[in-house]
């Protein structure tokens, strides 16, 4: 898979620098201005190729197409959970002047680094004329603004703090887990599926954004969320106890995890779980998506509770796709794509496969799992705040520092370490 990855990035990189070489400079043509080549054509970036996330991917693909007769799709998905090979093979396109035509963007933070950038379009006007933003939570609408303006379209809302179960495994061990009962609770509970004779925990961070969100999610946890809001504007430190307390109960965890856990992804660790290979794994609720995909059943090969902690929080991940300012292949296209997305039906029927909830408080979510229903009910009433692993709570030079702090951290358990180049970035990053 890894060198399937590194190959689609060579090759997205001499596709874009032979592109220089043929036409000398990458010229710049204003978004809008189709540059005329084939106008029934269509190609999208993302990093959705696990089943549930190909399948989700899908759907907007078949809308796109119902609503533009003719037109032709290149799915340009990069492999790799959580994007970081994705969003390379993109850098390397835009910095050659040779975009696709639409990218899968995370809102606020990663989209700033690409606004202020100048690689992703204005698409106030869109937004305007289709008065998107009344149909959404006011959240969800600013995060995909950039100074007041909007630069990116929702397609969903997962949340990321969500630890999934295996009720046998649990049952077994006798236990359960009360998410009242903080990160201690959940933490001697794990102990207690050791002592059953169970590894406790599964996880897979082949991809780093998945030990990074456990990280963040233990953070959220011991800090609250105010305090957690607060560490992007400086205002809260990475030198806290609290975080340094999250930083040792990680360290307990890992020692609780499958010892394979850098040898496997994300959605391989959720399946390790449903087998009854260990008793939780904390993940995204693409998660949901990934093990309905497998055909698994909620509520009995797999169950879940908000990652424990003293307060409901909803740690928002944001999808959504961004256009290219400059040079873009196929305006009229690109549109068309972007509308889509907007449309109600299509936001449920993409939740339906993908975990999320709809962007859109006009997309009807009755016939949504329990689940999603509950999901959605709690991004109503939780303290909602966005990830760092996913770049959304800052911008993408301070997210990379993140979770390369992590895997140095994964390598090292260095307490003092992690906490000194953390506030060392939030001084010099996040002014
Ligand atoms: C996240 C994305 C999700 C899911 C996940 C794993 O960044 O928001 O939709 O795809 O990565 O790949």
């Amino acid at each position: 898979m890894r060198s399937s990855n590194k190959l689609k990035i060579s090759m997205a990189a001499t596709a874009a620098a032979s592109l220089i070489a043929v036409t000398g400079c990458a010229a710049n043509t204003p978004a809008g201005s189709s540059s005329g080549a084939g106008t029934n054509k269509l190609e999208i970036t993302s990093w959705w190729t696990s089943g549930s996330e190909a399948d989700a991917l899908n759907v907007l693909i078949d809308g796109v197409k119902k609503a533009s007769p003719g037109l032709s799709v290149d799915n340009a998905a990069v492999s790799g959970g959580g994007g970081s090979n994705a969003r390379q093979a993109l850098a390397a396109r835009l910095q050659a002047g040779s975009p696709p035509d639409t990218w899968q963007v995370h809102p606020a933070g990663q989209l700033k680094s690409y606004v202020d950038g100048g690689q992703a379009a204005d698409l106030t006007a869109l937004w305007t004329e289709g008065n998107w933003a009344s149909q959404m939570p006011k959240d969800v609408a600013e995060a995909q603004q950039v100074n007041g303006k909007y630069y990116t379209v929702p397609i969903g809302v997962h949340r990321g703090n969500v630890l999934w179960t295996n009720p046998s495994v649990l049952a077994k061990a006798n236990v359960t887990i009360d998410p009242a009962a903080g990160v201690d609770g959940l933490i001697s509970s794990l102990k207690r599926v050791q002592a059953s004779g169970v590894t406790p925990v599964c996880l897979g961070d082949k991809d780093i954004f998945a030990s990074a969100e456990l990280l963040e999610s233990l953070i959220m946890s011991r800090a609250g969320a105010d305090n957690w809001k607060k560490l992007f504007t400086n205002q809260y430190s990475f030198d806290a106890p609290e975080v340094k307390q999250a930083l040792e109960d990680y360290k307990t965890i890992l020692s609780l995890a499958n010892k394979d856990h850098s040898a496997i992804t994300w959605d391989e660790a959720a399946k390790k779980m449903t087998n009854g290979a260990c008793a939780v794994n904390l993940m995204g609720d693409w998660a949901y998506g990934e093990l309905l995909n497998a055909g698994k059943k909620p509520g009995t090969d797999f169950a879940w509770v908000v990652f424990p902690g003293k307060e409901d929080i909803f740690d928002y991940v944001g999808d959504g796709f961004s256009i290219p300012a400059n040079n873009i292949p196929h305006a009229d296209a690109a549109k068309a794509w972007l509308k889509t997305l907007m449309d109600p039906k299509i936001q449920t029927a993409f939740a339906a496969k993908k975990g999320s909830i709809p962007a859109l408080s006009t997309a009807d979510v009755s016939g949504l799992s329990p689940y999603q229903q509950s999901a959605a009910k709690s991004f109503k009433s939780a303290a909602v705040v966005s990830s760092l692993a996913h770049a959304q709570a800052a911008p993408a030079e301070f997210a990379q520092t993140y979770a390369d702090a992590v895997s140095t951290f994964n390598g090292s358990g260095n307490v003092a370490a992690f906490t000194a180049s953390m506030t060392q970035a939030q001084k010099s990053q996040l002014k």
